[in-house]
């Protein structure tokens, strides 16, 4: 864990010199939560009118979310289908964003009114990528939704259409979001710290 950016290096997996680390304050309560996915599922139901949704869950960080904001929609009309990415911050040579998609849409976008759901923006090479991606495939439309929106590194200009909570520059778990796979069970968000 260095500096605050959620992203990862290329080779994240725990090893026998990995620091120990320990949760530190919450930042988003559950009903932090709760507020904020009401919150997108109104703005959502608001602008679309009734037209069907395509929700793609970008796994694994938005497990959470998706499932949440699913039955925030309550009876509207939608489908969900999600992609697995890997992505690996300032990871390639070039300094850019190294984004691959490990698993793609089921369903065929084409046609559909196709909502990214996101945990977390954070440096904005994922959903960047995303965006670029399902924009070739012939969606009605395309819009991103993200719970969390942290944009003190961000290094894209992406368009978040619809973001529930603001956070402060820390790294985050929780609710989806982890650190090498572990606390995406919390059902809060919070800090996590080196442990001294
Ligand atoms: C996290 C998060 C976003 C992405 C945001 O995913 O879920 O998808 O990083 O980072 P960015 O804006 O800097 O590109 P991660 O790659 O950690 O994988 P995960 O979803 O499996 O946790």
């Amino acid at each position: 864990m260095s500096g605050s950016t959620q992203t990862k290096s290329a080779d994240a997996t725990p090893g026998p010199t990995e620091s120990p680390v320990v949760l530190g304050d919450i930042v988003f309560t559950a009903v932090d939560i709760d507020r904020a996915v009401r919150d997108i599922a109104a703005r959502i139901r608001a602008d679309y009118r009734g037209e069907p949704l395509l929700l793609v869950g970008v796994l694994k960080g938005a497990i959470v979310f998706v499932g949440d904001l699913m039955r925030a929609l309550g009876d509207y009309p939608l489908a969900v289908d999600f992609v697995v990415v890997a992505s690996y911050g300032t990871g390639r040579v070039d300094g850019r964003g190294d984004v691959r998609i490990l698993k793609d849409l089921e369903r065929n976008p084409a046609g559909n009114n196709v909502l990214l759901v996101e945990d977390i923006v954070d440096e904005g090479y994922t959903l960047e990528y995303l965006r670029k991606n399902l924009a070739t495939r012939a969606p009605k439309s395309l819009r991103a939704c993200a719970l969390v929106d942290k944009p003190f590194h961000r290094r894209t200009d992406v368009i978040v259409d619809y973001v529930g909570l603001r956070a402060p520059d820390a790294f985050l778990v929780g609710y989806g979001l982890d650190h090498q796979e572990r606390f995406r069970n919390l059902p809060y968000i919070c800090e996590l710290r080196p442990a001294r």
